[in-house]
């Protein structure tokens, strides 16, 4: 029969690993490509339901998210595309040389290079421009072929939208 204190001391394990799921415990399975979003203080919905697999380096922020196929869906009049390899740099707060994610403005394809949480927006810079985003339309991961706009109970999001993009004047 365990004693008391190996008891307390599993029970202790136990409740760190319960209240801090980030940690990179030895055994357990890695955490979701939507829980390191998270970690770094993004919300989930900046990748899209169905990420296959990710690689992460979490000395240098680099990272490789592969999703099963190229993702694109159009949110309140913005076609996005997801290639099927994003890779970037995180770190909490900023995103940066981020590659395989683009948007349509007026008729061109832009790459977003950049993604920054300022508060309560979301800034997506590609580049010449950004636009910020109201947080709470990233609560949900968007569907690959329907975004926001599925029949799941999720509709009305693409409400908040506002992607007005404005030069930027500068990179301060
Ligand atoms: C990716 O594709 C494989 C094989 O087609 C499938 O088994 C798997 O469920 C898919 N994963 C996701 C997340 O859609
Ligand atoms: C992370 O990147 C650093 C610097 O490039 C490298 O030395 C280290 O081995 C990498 N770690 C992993 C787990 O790949």
């Amino acid at each position: 029969m365990a004693s008391p204190a190996i008891l307390c001391i599993l029970f202790i394990s136990l409740s760190l690993f319960i209240v801090s799921p980030a940690i990179p415990a030895a055994a357990s399975s890695p955490p979701t490509v939507y829980e390191v979003l998270a970690e770094y203080d993004f919300p989930v919905g900046l990748l899209p339901k169905g990420v296959k697999s990710y690689e992460l380096n979490s000395t240098t922020g680099k990272f490789k998210v592969y999703l099963n196929k190229t993702c694109s869906f159009t949110i309140a009049g913005y076609n996005l595309k997801y290639k099927s390899e994003i890779t970037g740099t995180i770190s909490t707060d900023k995103i940066k040389d981020l590659k395989g994610i683009q948007v349509k403005v007026l008729f061109f394809w832009l790459n977003i290079v950049e993604v920054t949480r300022d508060g309560d927006e979301l800034e997506f810079s590609v580049g010449i421009a950004s636009a910020d985003f109201p947080l709470d339309s990233f609560y949900e991961s968007p569907e690959c072929s329907c975004g926001f706009d599925c029949d799941n109970g999720i509709v009305g999001k693409s409400g908040k939208f506002r992607f007005n993009f404005k030069p930027l004047v500068s990179d301060s």
